[in-house]
């Protein structure tokens, strides 16, 4: 009997349902075409249904979510909400009580997308970020003291916890070793300077690495010589591991090293619970209804849910059209320059993998 995966999509914001719609019909495509079935529930949470109820999430919402296989994310951010509101309340809020604590963020080239690094190939950038989602600057530790008064004082704590940052290095071991490439992990600090945080996480990565993972090669770098390796190097990198913040930063860089937001996706894993998967882009409220904008990113997202629950041949299917139409059809991945509306996109690739 064919497996049937329960997966929850949340549409979200501005672009964020127009895209996510495009996913889910490249999804259904390689679900006819690879022979599994797809029950989908969508759920309305988002900048409107906030501003219509007052509700960011309800807390019913946590444990419904739970039940899927999985879900799929378009985009959080309202320009009528202020700023940290649905972000915290929606995006940050399902990644900590569902504890997903990896974000996995490709950096890959495709053929025929432009690169804004002169002379850099899809052979020559072709790794992965895996970013630590549920600890570090992103806790909400922290607080003020004397607020808005001259003797204001404000903490912000980066939470390091030794289990946190074991199961996360852990995984970007297993990893590197899946991946079979460079065989190559690059932990990514600041050692020099956050003499706590990073200790531990270089502590453990070398400890980890030296009992469990000897045929992996550790690597180290500082955050702001990644940032520069990224641009003047990439071939080097094969996995880097991070913490949350520095992970934040890093991957939009990856974003555009790969030719834009229009095309990285992420996913944010609890390999032993229920992962969330989503383009990086954000909302791009601009342009909402416009069917202009790209959605690549949401569609590789979905090929990476697959990839996830183990649909390795369909993820591979929608990868391969995801590069057939990078490396033929669309003119650029910017929103409006593509040659294609945002739904003509979605038709190009579903037909490729069907
Ligand atoms: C991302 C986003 C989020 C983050 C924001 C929207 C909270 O930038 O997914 O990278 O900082 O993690
Ligand atoms: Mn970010």
């Amino acid at each position: 009997m064919a497996k049937t995966y329960n997966i929850a999509v949340i549409g979200g914001d501005g672009t964020g349902p127009e895209v996510t719609r495009e996913a889910v019909k490249v999804l259904r495509a390689a679900a006819a075409k690879f022979g599994f079935k797809l029950a989908l529930t969508e759920y309305d949470f988002g900048g409107d249904r906030y501003l219509r109820t007052g509700e960011v999430l309800p807390d019913s919402a946590i444990d419904e979510l739970r039940k899927y296989d999985a879900i799929l994310l378009g985009a959080i951010g309202h320009p009528d909400v202020k700023p940290g509101i649905l972000e915290k309340g929606i995006l940050l809020r399902l990644r900590f009580e569902l504890d997903q604590y990896i974000n996995l963020r490709p950096v890959k080239l495709y053929p025929g997308v432009d690169c804004p690094l002169k002379d850099k190939k899809p052979e020559d950038i072709d790794f992965v970020v895996v970013r630590e989602n549920t600890e570090g600057l992103y806790t909400g530790s922290g607080g003020f003291l004397k607020k808005g008064t001259p003797d204001e004082v404000a903490l912000q704590c980066s939470i390091n916890t030794r289990r946190g940052v074991e199961r996360c290095l852990r995984y970007a071991f297993d990893l590197s070793r899946k991946r079979n490439k460079k065989k190559t992990l690059t932990l990514c600090g600041k050692t020099n300077v956050l003499t706590y945080a990073f200790d531990l996480w270089e502590r453990a990565f070398h400890e980890i690495g030296q009992a469990d993972y000897p045929d992996i090669k550790r690597d180290y770098a500082h955050v702001d010589a990644t940032c520069m390796w990224m641009v003047k190097n990439p071939e080097w990198f094969d996995v880097i591991v991070t913490d949350n913040m520095f992970g934040d930063i890093i991957t939009d860089l990856g974003a555009m090293i790969q030719g834009g937001m229009g095309i990285a996706a992420g996913g944010n894993l609890n390999p032993e619970g229920v992962s969330m998967f989503e383009p990086i882009g954000g909302s791009a409220p601009k342009y909402t209804g416009k069917n202009v904008i790209n959605p690549l990113a949401a569609i590789c997202a979905g090929g990476m849910m697959l990839d996830v629950l183990g649909e390795t041949a369909a993820a591979q299917a929608i990868e391969k059209a995801v590069m057939h139409v990078t490396a033929f059809k669309v003119k650029s991945l910017a929103a409006g320059k593509m040659g294609y509306t945002t739904t003509e996109v979605g038709d190009l690739v579903a037909a490729r993998v069907a």
